[in-house]
């Protein structure tokens, strides 16, 4: 069995009580592009186990959360709902959120298989599954944010444009693995 010692971030992410270090993810492209405000609407797709919500709710203070996995989330104050996003739809988001969103987060992934090709199909699926829900859910000029493997920013961008989404930034992660895209209504 090989145990991976806990990196830098993994080690900040226990520190400051979230439970997976993709919440910097979040917070550097937050720092630099101002995405989040007191009282906004966030529905966030692949929220399980709930550092991006934990984020989100600290920065949207008392505005509606909506979460979506297939895994449990717990420990955040929102609703969550365990269900595929394919099985979800945009009434059922707005309905939940009381308005429309202001951004919608996706950090979803599937899980892996060694099959890489098919691993990459399934990631843009995602994507795509996203982008459908972003465009059912979000107000005119709100934002969206993806995360998809390194390779993938040009594929997501496009897919984002054919929707009118306009994609803004694509950040790296800081562990260099990851992108982060940016994009709004
Ligand atoms: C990297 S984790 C998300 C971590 C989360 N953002 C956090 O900060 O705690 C990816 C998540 O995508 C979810 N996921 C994968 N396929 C999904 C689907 N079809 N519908 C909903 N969630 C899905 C997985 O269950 C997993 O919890």
């Amino acid at each position: 069995m090989s145990y991976k010692r806990p990196d830098h971030y993994t080690k900040r992410a226990k520190q400051q009580g979230y439970a997976a270090r993709s919440v910097f993810k979040l917070e550097e492209i937050d720092q630099r592009h101002r995405i989040f405000s007191r009282g906004d609407a966030v529905v966030d797709l692949g929220c399980a186990p709930g550092s991006w919500s934990r984020y989100a709710r600290k920065r949207i203070a008392d505005g509606p959360l909506v979460g979506v996995d297939l895994s449990e989330t717990s420990g955040v104050n929102g609703h969550f709902l365990q269900a595929s996003v394919y099985d979800i739809d945009g009434d059922t988001l707005l309905e939940l959120l009381g308005r429309p969103a202001d951004i919608l987060i996706s950090d979803m992934a599937p899980a892996t298989t060694g099959d890489r090709f098919g691993d990459h199909v399934r990631q843009i699926e995602l994507a795509q599954r996203a982008r459908v829900l972003a465009t059912e859910v979000l107000r005119p000029g709100g934002a969206v944010v993806l995360e998809h493997g390194a390779g993938q920013g040009a594929a997501v961008r496009a897919l984002l444009a054919r929707a009118g989404l306009l994609g803004i930034a694509t950040r790296r992660d800081l562990a260099g693995r990851e992108r982060v895209t940016l994009a709004r209504r």
